[in-house]
């Protein structure tokens, strides 16, 4: 973990009390923490960092799952290396969908924030516009899978043909692009390790719906987002599920309730408009839109989704 860290990180346990971590670290390479422990004085907590990777998932886990993640499959990983990075390798049925989505946001100052960044690519892309930019997701491999392309350049996969045919596959990420300003961590979304007003741009893809409280992701969205010149790009094709959330959860596609209707529509209300639970302080849309996302499962079986975003500002 890149010692800049840690004047932005907190004890994700103790939120919504904002305490600081301090810094045990016994293995260190210039500016990169490779092995350590950050510790909460406050409650005690203690997150390690191994083999560079920071592990800052709150204690009383917000996000907890019965069972195994399916993003912690060998399959999994096929299908969002190739998602985030087919074009590096000059597949024909690569999508554009990451830089269309990075062509939503300005180039400002200031760090910026992707949620749920898988293996990594948004966050690369944010690296370009922003001075610093931080993904983190709580799927173990993927940020494992995210840190390599961050340390070593370029990552060897075995990408899924069928069954259990597959094709050894190396991405090479573009040489100018700086690994000096990009960092992974494990954490969850629903608590987020970072103080309050800290980002200039922060991006959830595809992720509201894979939380099951995604109200509280939203407000975690916002309190991390300076309170003034922010950006943010939250698109999300809207699939709720009882598996991610409890109906009672979800911010849309019901019929009755705080959230009946279209959860595209709930969001930019909750986001820009007046609701008693409209988040604070507000935010001015300034593009709506879809983007066209692909997962390849295998040779013959791609995921197409449609995923509906809006950009706001403040
Ligand atoms: C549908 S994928 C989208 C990934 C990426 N944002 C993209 O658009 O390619 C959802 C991602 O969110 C991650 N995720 C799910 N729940 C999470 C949580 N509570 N905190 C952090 N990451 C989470 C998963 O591991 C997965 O990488």
């Amino acid at each position: 973990m890149k010692t800049k860290l840690l004047d932005y990180i907190i004890c994700p346990s103790c939120l919504p009390s904002e305490n600081s971590l301090s810094c045990h670290a016994e293995d260190q390479a210039g500016q990169d923490i490779i092995a350590g422990t950050l510790h909460c004085a406050q409650c005690g907590a203690a997150y390690p960092i191994q083999d560079g990777l920071a592990f800052l998932l709150p204690r009383a886990l917000p996000s907890a799952q019965a069972g195994p993640s399916k993003y912690e499959t060998p399959a999994s990983l096929s299908a969002y290396l190739w998602g985030h990075y087919a074009d590096m390798f000059h597949d024909p049925d690569a999508s554009s969908a990451y830089t269309d989505w990075s062509g939503l946001l300005n180039p400002a100052p200031g760090p910026a924030l992707d949620l749920g960044c898988a293996v990594g690519r948004f966050t690369f892309e944010l690296s370009q516009k922003f001075d610093f930019a931080i993904g983190l997701d709580n799927s173990i491999q993927f940020v494992t899978a995210a840190r390599r392309l961050m340390t070593q350049g370029r990552i060897d996969f075995n990408l899924i043909d069928e069954g259990r045919l597959d094709t050894p596959r190396t991405i090479t990420l573009p040489s100018n692009w700086d690994p000096g300003r990009v960092e992974f961590i494990v954490a969850d979304a629903l608590a987020l390790p970072f103080k309050s007003g800290l980002f200039s741009a922060a991006s959830s893809l595809n992720l509201l719906d894979k939380v099951p409280r995604p109200l509280v992701h939203l407000q975690e969205l916002n309190r991390i987002s300076r309170n003034s010149g922010a950006q943010l790009l939250l698109s999300d094709p809207y699939s709720w599920s009882i598996e991610a959330a409890a109906e009672a959860d979800w911010l849309g596609g019901v019929l009755t309730g705080p959230f009946a209707g279209k959860g595209r529509d709930n969001v930019k209300e909750l986001l820009c408009g007046r609701r008693t639970d409209s988040l604070s302080p507000g935010w001015d849309v300034r593009d709506r839109g879809e983007v066209w996302w692909r997962l390849r499962n295998h040779a013959n079986h791609f995921e197409l989704i449609r995923s509906c975003y809006i950009t706001t500002v403040r």
